[in-house]
């Protein structure tokens, strides 16, 4: 038993010494970043930026592997998938994509529900939900 634990435990050091490193905060080229009204930035800023842009608010315990694992492997998808912070770089093509899938996104797995355990504040009302689809539809109505 007393062998197991301090397997256990080295393990666990061990674990915190593999390199797997996501910048938090990366600095927006200019004229990159999604220009959205106020209101709906602050909704996207609150409950998608974490993985969706290059300003990730890493709480303590996502440097404490194997939770960095997954939280960091979370941002560093979601960055990849679609970032605003480098919003302007897409093609109009691939900004009407995003605009497109992001309402049917957030009906069913978005923000992660994984996520929202944590961070309650992060859950999208209906009333942001709204938001985030009038938005959407407008922005893609504007592209052509
Ligand atoms: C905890 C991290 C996390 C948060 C928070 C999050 N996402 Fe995601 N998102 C991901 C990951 C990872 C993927 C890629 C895998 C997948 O589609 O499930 C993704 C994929 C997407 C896609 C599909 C992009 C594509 O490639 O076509 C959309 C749209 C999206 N998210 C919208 C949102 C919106 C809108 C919010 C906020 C309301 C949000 N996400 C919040 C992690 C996150």
């Amino acid at each position: 038993m007393k062998k197991l634990l301090l397997f256990v435990i080295i393990v666990f050091i061990g674990m915190q010494f593999v390199p797997y490193n996501v910048p938090a905060d990366v600095p927006d080229k200019e004229g990159d970043a999604l220009q959205a009204p106020k209101e709906v930035e602050a909704i996207l800023k609150r409950s998608c930026y974490d993985c969706h842009s290059n300003h990730t608010n890493f709480p303590w315990y996502s440097s404490v592997a194997p939770v960095s694992f997954f939280t960091k492997m979370h941002v560093k998808e979601g960055r990849e998938h679609m970032n605003f912070s480098t919003w302007n770089s897409y093609s109009d093509e691939k900004k009407a994509k995003f605009l497109e899938k992001i309402p049917k996104a957030i009906k069913s797995k978005m923000p992660l529900p994984s996520y929202l355990l944590i961070h309650k504040d992060a859950k999208l009302t209906d009333a942001d939900k709204k938001a985030i689809s009038d938005w959407a539809s407008e922005a893609a109505f504007d592209l052509e």
